[in-house]
């Protein structure tokens, strides 16, 4: 059975959640594969909404297994307080959530370093989520990063966590002029969520390898989205792992393997932070499409920058991915829209540009070259069918899957689990 892999097709937000929560029902193991507590997707059932951010979407569905892969950077306070929550409202994830060893662990110093790195910056700060995400990878990639197995050897731990903050406190203290952290109580913090996280960390790659033996369907939850990738988003605007789907692999571990690969795309586009935008709408629509998405950050509540749906964004991020199929989100926000565009190129200087640019500087100064639709003037939010779909909505959505050359396989009009449309 090929695995599934579930990825944002955009800048992030594109409501994965959603997405990974419909089809994880048919899932026996989900994993997180990236990013850390930086994410937030949210899930409505029933009445009720989760925002989750560190535990996997899967976790809603009671006889799905949860892994939080080595790709993550894991939160500790965050986890415990969504434990919390999902105690609070009656889900169960007793021996069903499990914490890989290999996972780094970020500590109150990552979120001073983000803070001090980003204010120092002034108007070139990334605009990050403060979440000490940049820092803790930076520390994995330099090889003193803190994973959770370290938790389970408390002498070790102490060692680790003195060396690391010698150097912290020298950059806190001298390069940025700030405060250092108490080296008493980072190791209280690590003694604390050492015992708390300690049920959780097991060897999940046994677990993962004897699913896929028995061929069970696997479910792969990417965060973010894959122009806020390292190595191929909007550098430096961007997050600090790899959203994209050859992330998946490495931060869940799974080999390569056949998959199906669904890109997250949302009828429009939205960003937060900083960072080139071509399409985005500092004008009334932009402030609708604002308020008819409720598009304010689920993890900081800032207000997402927000603009028309850009084909040449999508179509790199389909050739980056290698998306084999498309689920569309909140289609339902651009009812009432008397015309909508599309991004289908970008102008610089004479040239026509049909492909991301590298050079930032090149990225900040294009022009979106747009296709207008007439808008589809009424609600899609109670069609259970393609069919019921108005006319002038399924042009648009043939218009996405010609562009991109791959079927739009989902089509999500709504807030709810039954708001989705198989096409
Ligand atoms: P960081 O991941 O907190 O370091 O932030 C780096 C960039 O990624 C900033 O522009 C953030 O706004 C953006 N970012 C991080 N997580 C998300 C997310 O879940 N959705 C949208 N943008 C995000």
């Amino acid at each position: 059975m090929p695995v599934q892999i579930v990825i944002g097709a955009q800048w992030g937000d594109e409501g994965k959640g959603k997405i990974i929560d419909v089809l994880s029902e048919k899932m026996d193991l989900v994993i997180r594969y990236q990013g850390g507590a930086n994410a937030g997707h949210t899930v409505y059932v029933g009445d009720k909404k989760y925002v989750l951010h560190l535990i996997p979407s899967g976790i809603l569905r009671e006889n799905v297994q949860c892994i939080i892969g080595g790709g993550v950077v894991l939160d500790p306070q965050a986890f415990i307080e969504e434990l919390d929550i999902l105690s609070k409202a009656g889900i169960n994830y007793t021996d069903r959530l499990f914490i890989s060893p290999r996972t780094h662990i970020i500590f109150p110093y990552h979120k001073k370093l983000d803070a001090q790195s980003e204010s120092s910056k002034g108007k070139k700060s990334i605009g990050t989520t403060g979440r000490g995400i940049g820092p803790a990878y930076a520390d994995k990639y330099g090889r003193h990063g803190i994973r959770a197995i370290d938790l389970l050897n408390l002498d070790s731990l102490k060692i680790k966590i003195e060396d690391n903050l010698k150097f912290k406190n020298f950059v806190l203290e001298k390069f940025y002029n700030a405060e250092p952290e108490s080296l008493e109580k980072t190791l209280d913090f690590a003694k604390e969520y050492a015992s708390k996280l300690k049920p959780y960390i097991k060897e999940t790659l046994s677990l993962i390898h004897s699913y896929q033996k028995e061929d069970k369907p696997i479910l792969v939850e990417g965060a973010q989205g894959a122009l806020l990738d390292i190595d191929y988003g909007s550098f430096p605007y961007v997050t600090s792992s790899h959203p994209v789907a050859g992330g998946a692999f490495i931060g869940s571990g799974i080999a390569p393997v056949k998959s199906e690969i669904t890109g997250v795309l949302k009828a429009y586009l939205t960003r937060v932070g900083n960072g080139p935008f071509p399409t985005e709408l500092d004008d009334q629509i932009g402030e609708d499409l604002r308020k008819c998405g409720h598009e304010y950050g689920a993890t900081t509540g800032r207000p997402r920058r927000c603009g028309w749906l850009d084909m040449v964004a999508a179509r790199y991020s389909a050739q980056v991915n290698g998306l084999t199929n498309i689920a569309l989100t909140k289609l339902d926000v651009l009812s009432g829209f008397d015309t909508i565009k599309v991004c289908t190129s970008y102008k610089y200087k004479h040239e026509e540009l049909e492909w991301i640019p590298a050079d930032e500087n090149i990225f900040s100064a294009v022009e979106p070259v747009y296709k207008t639709f007439k808008g589809w003037n009424r609600p899609v939010d109670t069609c259970t069918s393609f069919s019921d779909l108005p006319d002038e909505t399924k042009e648009y959505i043939a218009f996405i899957e010609e562009s991109l050359e791959i079927p739009v396989k989902y089509i999500s009009v709504g807030q709810r689990r039954d708001q989705i449309i198989q096409k």
